[in-house]
């Protein structure tokens, strides 16, 4: 069991359902959008955003408040919520998977992370299309719609499925090709999602074996984090180094497959 500070019991249990119906609700405003349709803006070539991501936020944001008026929030669309001393900070990513969302590719969710004393310690993903909810609590550990889930037992690289991403700029970086390459080729296959969160939750669930990523931000991690990390699997960054979801590079494994996944990263011929 992991030392990290905790909350009293009852306290967790209280924060657990406030950020699983926060999660929900966001969900059901992204299911209103794709049946009423959205405008999409551009914050830059790539990178996009809805009215279905601004609402979403602005409501997880109001009931976070409404609950736990002095707790810091962190969320993508409109940053730091509240400047105040707290020990709790809500890192929300009111959309995860934007893009998906934009071309109709039911492939999304809203995640839901909570920091206590600098420590992830709850974390809710919920995908609506599916519908899956993935809630993981520290030392409580992680399900998937109420089911314990675990990560893979694969241990070879030669048998493991992985997964990873690409920043939205990757037009002008070119990061993670040369590594997409060679995973592609040492594995039986490199899967690209479109939404961390979910990458960090099916790693969790045994669906994929490993996953890593650069340039990710805390609202893409806080919860997958803390669900992968109760379901048994491991993060770092590249180098092996401990994770923290302000980390620049993210590798996320089943445990078995971590020190083959950074032995492959550390061949890079981009540094
Ligand atoms: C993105 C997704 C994607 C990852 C990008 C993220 P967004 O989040 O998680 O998988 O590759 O780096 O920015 O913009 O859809 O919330
Ligand atoms: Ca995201
Ligand atoms: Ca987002």
């Amino acid at each position: 069991m992991s030392q990290s500070k905790l909350p009293p019991p009852s306290e967790l249990q209280a924060l657990k359902k406030v950020a699983i119906e926060a999660a929900q609700v966001g969900g059901e405003i992204l299911q209103k959008y794709t049946k009423a349709g959205f405008a999409i803006e551009h914050k830059t070539r790539l990178s996009l955003v809805t009215d279905a991501d601004k609402e979403s936020e602005r409501t997880i944001v109001a009931l976070l408040k409404q609950a736990y008026p002095t707790h810091q929030i962190l969320a993508e669309e409109e940053g730091i919520h509240s400047a105040q001393q707290s020990p709790y900070k809500w890192v929300i990513d009111p959309l995860d998977g934007t893009t998906n969302f934009t071309h109709g590719l039911p492939l999304y969710n809203v995640s839901i992370g909570l920091e206590y004393e600098g420590a992830c310690i709850v974390g809710v993903v919920f995908d609506p299309t599916r519908p899956e909810l993935f809630v993981g609590v520290k030392n409580e550990g992680a399900t998937c719609n109420g089911q314990p889930i675990q990560v893979s037992r694969i241990a070879e690289l030669g048998k493991s499925l992985l997964v990873t991403g690409f920043g939205y700029d990757i037009a002008e970086s070119g990061d993670n090709l040369d590594e997409f390459c060679r995973f592609t080729l040492r594995t039986q296959g490199v899967r690209r999602t479109g939404t961390a969160a979910i990458d960090l939750c099916y790693v969790a669930s045994g669906r994929f074996d490993g996953f890593w990523e650069m340039n990710l931000n805390p609202w893409d991690t806080a919860a997958g984090t803390v669900i992968l990390g109760e379901a048994g699997g491991k993060v770092t960054s590249y180098d092996g180094a401990p994770y923290t979801i302000y980390s620049k590079q993210m590798v996320a494994s089943n445990g078995l497959l971590h020190e083959a996944i950074i032995d492959v990263l550390g061949q890079s011929t981009k540094k």
